[in-house]
């Protein structure tokens, strides 16, 4: 078992004019944690993750494992093992010789690869198919052999790209289970790159949110989602996405938030307006996440918007409610319940003290609402 330290982890790629695909990433990984990194498409996952392995080189900064500095240290040597999204089993070998054939690689004795073996085809029910081969087994069978063969090296840290995203719906939610229960009975470090929110916010004990080769925020699922540190990590995570809208702060005795162009307004409780302090009277960004917009039946003065209904989702046991009030589009998340045609109007109301407000310059949070513990 390990720690993992980045610091100030930098990769430039010189191919066609210089392109920074990780700006410097500073990270703390304790010893048997579980770190997730997430973020769009392209913004530096698997570039970290591999310069952690040694399959790609570090244009600046340190990569420590157990406090030991690796930057040059060859994959082999790192005590890593990692598993890809693209699983390349060896089709003409059994499952039993798939499992054991890194550790005949280093002139284990037979009987340590066999108990080895049966170690970890106990641990992910594999007991049944060790004389198959790849192309007898299911998609999610194939993809815990591959994760069984991480596992018989024991190595120090296992570091996983996107393991899951060529599985069907049920089994990703199958393999996650599988994967978070090995964590639980190994208690190693494990660093898991995804772009599945779902996964980083059920898998990671801390996540990582990247965006164009930079940090945005690292803290635990739910100080992301309570207290997103600014406006890209607030919209990235959670589904259906935060609703931002723009407008300006009005204080004094009845304090409320009046959104660009003068279309809707809606009252703010007081604490929060005094928190937003020297915001007030400027243009914010106001965040509101979808379970806290209802639809109610009647107008109340100051406390509900008037809007018309775009859409109305219905999931069974919830409804995606899409409405447009003015220029504003917003998503609401509620319990199942009737729903007038399409295009009547409806009438919203938003829990103000679940509201988070961004700097409309820099993205970052100004304050959020006094539901958020600070
Ligand atoms: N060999 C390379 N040469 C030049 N640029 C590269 C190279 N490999 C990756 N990049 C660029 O570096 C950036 C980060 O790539 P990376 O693969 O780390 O993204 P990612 O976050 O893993 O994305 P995805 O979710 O699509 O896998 C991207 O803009 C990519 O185009
Ligand atoms: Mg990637």
């Amino acid at each position: 078992m390990a720690s993992v330290t980045l610091e100030g982890v930098r990769k430039i790629y010189h191919e066609g004019g210089e392109h920074v695909a990780v700006a410097g990433v500073d990270l703390e990984v304790a010893d048997g944690e579980f770190v997730v990194l997430v973020g769009p498409s392209g913004c530096g996952k698997s570039t970290t993750l591999r310069m952690i392995a040694g399959l790609e080189s570090i244009s600046a900064g340190t990569v420590k494992i157990d406090g030991r500095v690796v930057n040059h240290v060859p994959p082999k040597l790192r005590d890593i093992a990692m598993v890809f999204q693209s699983y390349a089993l060896y089709p003409h070998m059994t499952v039993r010789e798939n499992l054991g054939f890194a550790l005949k690689l280093r002139n284990m004795p037979r009987a340590e690869i066999d108990e080895r073996v049966s170690a970890a085809a106990a641990t992910l029910g594999l007991e049944n198919y060790l004389d198959r081969r790849p192309r007898q087994l299911s998609g999610g069978q194939r993809q815990r052999v591959a994760l069984g063969r991480a596992i018989v090296r024991q190595p120090k840290v296992f570091l996983f790209d996107e393991p899951l995203s060529n599985l069907d719906a049920q089994m990703r939610v199958s393999m996650r289970r599988e994967i978070a229960r090995l964590h639980q009975e190994l208690a190693v470090t494990m660093i898991y790159v995804t772009h599945d929110q779902v996964e980083a916010m059920t898998l990671g004990d801390r996540i990582v949110v990247m965006e164009k080769g930079h940090v945005m925020q690292i803290d635990t699922p739910l100080n992301l989602y309570e207290r997103p540190k600014n406006r890209f990590v607030a919209g990235f995570i959670g589904n259906p996405a935060m609703n931002f809208a723009t407008g300006t702060v009005v204080g004094g005795d009845e304090p409320r938030f009046i959104a660009e162009g003068g279309g809707w307004q809606t009252a703010l409780p007081r604490r929060l307006a005094s928190r937003l302090g020297p915001a007030s009277g400027g243009t914010v960004i106001m965040g509101v996440r979808p379970e806290d917009v209802s639809v109610v039946p009647d107008a109340r003065n100051g406390a509900t918007i008037e809007a018309r209904l775009d859409l109305a989702e219905s999931l069974g046991n919830e409804v995606f409610v899409y409405a447009r009030a003015d220029e504003q589009d917003i998503v609401a998340r509620v319990s199942p319940q009737p729903m007038p045609p399409l295009g009547s109007p409806i009438t919203l109301a938003i829990d103000m003290e679940r509201a988070h407000f961004f700097d409309p310059t820099s993205g970052e949070r100004i304050t959020s609402g006094a539901s958020h513990p600070e």
